[in-house]
């Protein structure tokens, strides 16, 4: 029989739809991005963010459903992200799927953003297990052990503040625009990490921690401006990335000390860094040639409503469905989600 799952993804500021048939073949997946309306705020406004999903998602289903070339009579199930995330853009996409839920008589199935962004791998190659995930965005930095399918144990996390949010922090003090993870990348490449950052959690813990880095670039170009000296900007970014993605490194080698993996996935809209994608398939092939590393494309590394389709397949086929009378949850832990 034909399977169609519908992916709303709403959690933080982009409005996305999916049209996901027999768990692989994406029918469609729009994207509708806030970024230049939170451009001119320096980072996403969650009132704003709200409102700007109430106005695209009836939008962004007709194209969805439109290019998937199928009708809501088609649809299996209504899967979306139910938290963590930014509870008024949560709220929409919760009563967009419910409205349908109702209207069309068709069940709901309440996914975690994490678990997305870890199972986005899944449009390329099948997840092996145990494995590794390295789930690192602008709200979440998390190292997750996966014994079996949909069972995610949190080894490590940050203390803090999450590497993304980190890098738009220190973009913004450089007068860069908003996100500034992907500027920072780029201009890091141009660098050379000449200024010197200290990096915290030189500990045996899986843990990683971005304030103290974060506050320390502010402090230094503070002090570099007020004493009148240049700022090479490439140098910052390069000096600032060496050590953000090394500490992450540093982490998931320790991890895989402790645990025997068969791969090691990346996950989330930081795993578009350049320096990071490198450098995790250098450092793991250097440690173990037999762990497979998997990458997700670009297209599947920020948020998108595919990836959460794509979990609620799985769930499907297990008959795990939502309760109308649950709602959004912005602190959900990915333990929670977990069906072991
Ligand atoms: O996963 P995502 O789209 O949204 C969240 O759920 O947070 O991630 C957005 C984050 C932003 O902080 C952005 O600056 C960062 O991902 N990002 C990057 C790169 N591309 C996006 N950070 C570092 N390097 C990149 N190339």
């Amino acid at each position: 029989m034909r399977k169609i799952i519908i992916g709303i993804e709403s959690s933080c500021d982009e409005t996305s739809v999916a049209v996901l048939e027999n768990d692989n073949n994406l029918l469609s997946n729009i994207v509708s991005s806030q970024v230049q309306i939170h451009q001119k705020y320096g980072g996403v406004m969650p009132e704003v963010a709200s409102r700007i999903h109430v106005e695209q998602i009836t939008m962004v289903l007709e194209e969805a459903l439109n290019k998937a070339n199928v009708t809501m009579e088609d649809v299996s199930a209504i899967a979306l992200t139910k938290g963590p995330g930014l509870i008024g853009a949560l709220h929409v996409g919760m009563q967009a799927a419910k409205t349908l839920s109702l209207v069309y008589d068709i069940p709901l199935i309440y996914v975690h953003h994490l678990a997305g962004h870890i199972y986005a791998n899944e449009f390329i190659k099948p997840l092996q297990y145990p494995c590794l995930a390295l789930v690192v965005s602008g709200g979440n930095t998390e190292l997750v052990y996966l014994k079996e399918p949909l069972s995610f144990e949190i080894v490590g996390e940050t203390r803090d503040d999450a590497i993304g949010e980190a890098y738009d922090k220190v973009a913004r003090v450089l007068g860069l625009s908003y996100p500034g993870g992907p500027i920072i990348d780029k201009l890091a490449n141009k660098g050379n990490p000449n200024y010197n950052l200290p990096s915290p959690m030189n500990d045996k813990s899986l843990d990683v921690s971005y304030s103290g880095l974060k506050t320390a670039v502010v402090n230094l170009v503070h002090k570099l401006k007020q004493n009148k000296t240049d700022i090479i900007v490439e140098d910052m970014a390069s000096s600032f990335q060496l050590v953000a993605v090394n500490m992450l490194i540093d982490k998931l080698l320790l991890a895989l000390e402790q645990y025997d993996v068969k791969q090691v996935v990346l996950g989330g809209g930081v795993s578009a860094n350049s320096y990071l994608r490198r450098q995790v398939q250098e450092k793991i092939k250097e440690i173990n040639n037999e762990i497979e590393v998997l990458i997700p494309p670009l297209w599947c590394c920020t948020d998108n409503a595919a990836m959460i389709a794509k979990v609620g397949s799985m769930l499907y086929d297990k008959k795990i469905f939502g309760d109308l009378n649950d709602g959004v949850d912005p602190d959900w832990r990915l333990e929670d989600f977990s069906l072991l």
